[in-house]
């Protein structure tokens, strides 16, 4: 199914650019200008994002996995704020 119509952009390029950089860096987090940026193109109109978004966050491998709520460094502070 095509997303975006402007640069001829399917479901399967945005999950396939997705598994990409999940698999090049776990903790990276994704957007739609990385898609973009992946597929070697730029977005024009915008009339595609609400489709897009709702694609990306379809993808299994959309989400980042065991990242701490906060860094250790500021979790310390705060229990010595207490
Ligand atoms: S439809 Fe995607 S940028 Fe226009």
């Amino acid at each position: 199914m095509i997303v975006c119509h402007c640069m001829n952009i399917t479901d399967h390029d945005i999950r396939a650019a997705v598994d990409w950089m999940r698999a090049s860096d776990a903790e990276t987090i994704v957007t739609p200008g990385k898609i973009y940026h992946a597929l070697g193109k730029r977005a024009d109109c915008g009339g595609c994002m609400p489709l897009f978004l709702d694609t990306m966050r379809r993808c299994e491998s959309f989400g980042v996995a065991d990242v701490p709520a906060r860094p250790p460094l500021l979790r310390r502070v705060r229990a010595e704020r207490g």
